[in-house]
């Protein structure tokens, strides 16, 4: 037994994870559909449904991150920018270390890890930001689509006839500024579903290879918090 038994992850941050984790995975799917719905010969009330689904799951996983970047500012130990990001000073020499094998278990994540954190928290705020934003010139879900709603409607008392797919009450040419303006959102969110889809293989791979090599119990610890690290390499990072 010469490892000791280490906690580093908080009941939030696993709480996080999970969630997190299934929510892009529901998010993933129900987005492939919607993206093949012409292939697939889906009808509009069809894409409607498809798309409130995938609005409604998308709140899961944005209050989720949101909570998980709050957490960063305010949290305590491991739920911090700090020990998170690849920006704290020696980061590089760690890097160099890492490349070299030289160290080989991490009380954290690894340099690699942190890297990758970077990576996956970038693109899921792209995509949680597009997302809100489409939502809102689509379907006239919160927390925009009131907005939109007002501005592309003729008589602005009446609202609720402005429905999806749906030309009553749109004033056309408001509508089609809208519909410009969203292209580069619903650009980004296809392009951070495609990041999304290259990250996470590359997250589960490079845990993986980790566990192999670092021996810490990894995978568990996103369960229980704990990992098992060498008794005589105390380690802060
Ligand atoms: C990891 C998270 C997410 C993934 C992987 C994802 C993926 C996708 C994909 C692949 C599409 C199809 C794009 C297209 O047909 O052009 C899509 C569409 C859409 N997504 Fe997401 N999405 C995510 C999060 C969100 C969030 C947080 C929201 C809002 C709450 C959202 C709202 C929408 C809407 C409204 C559409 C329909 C766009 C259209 O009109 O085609 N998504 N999503």
């Amino acid at each position: 037994m010469n490892r000791k038994q280490v906690f580093v992850w908080s009941r939030r941050i696993r709480l996080f994870h999970w969630i997190n984790v299934i929510a892009i995975l529901l998010l993933i799917a129900i987005g492939t559909v919607i993206l093949n719905g012409k292939i697939l010969g889906i009808s509009t009330e069809g894409k409607v449904l498809l798309k409130t689904i995938h609005v409604l799951v998308g709140y899961v996983f944005a209050s989720n991150l949101i909570f998980r970047l709050i957490t960063a500012f305010v949290g305590k130990g491991y739920e911090r920018w700090h020990k998170i990001l690849p920006f704290k000073k020696g980061f590089k020499a760690e890097l160099v270390e890492f490349t070299q094998g030289k160290k080989l278990a991490y009380k954290g994540h690894s340099p690699a890890g942190k890297l990758m954190v970077l990576a996956l928290l970038s693109v899921m705020t792209v995509q949680m930001i597009s997302g809100l934003v489409i939502a809102g010139t689509d379907i006239y879900y919160p927390p925009f689509g009131q907005y939109f709603a007002e501005n592309i409607a003729v008589d602005k008392d009446n609202i609720a006839a402005i429905k999806p797919y749906s030309k009553e009450n749109v004033n056309a040419a408001a509508y089609q500024v809208m519909r410009d303006f969203r292209k580069p959102f619903i650009t980004a969110h296809v392009y951070a579903f495609y990041c999304l889809l290259l990250l996470i293989p590359l997250h589960i791979i490079g845990v993986i290879m980790a566990e192999r090599r670092e021996k810490s119990a990894l995978i568990s610890a996103m369960f229980n918090g704990y990992k098992y690290l060498p008794k005589n390499k105390p380690d802060e990072h």
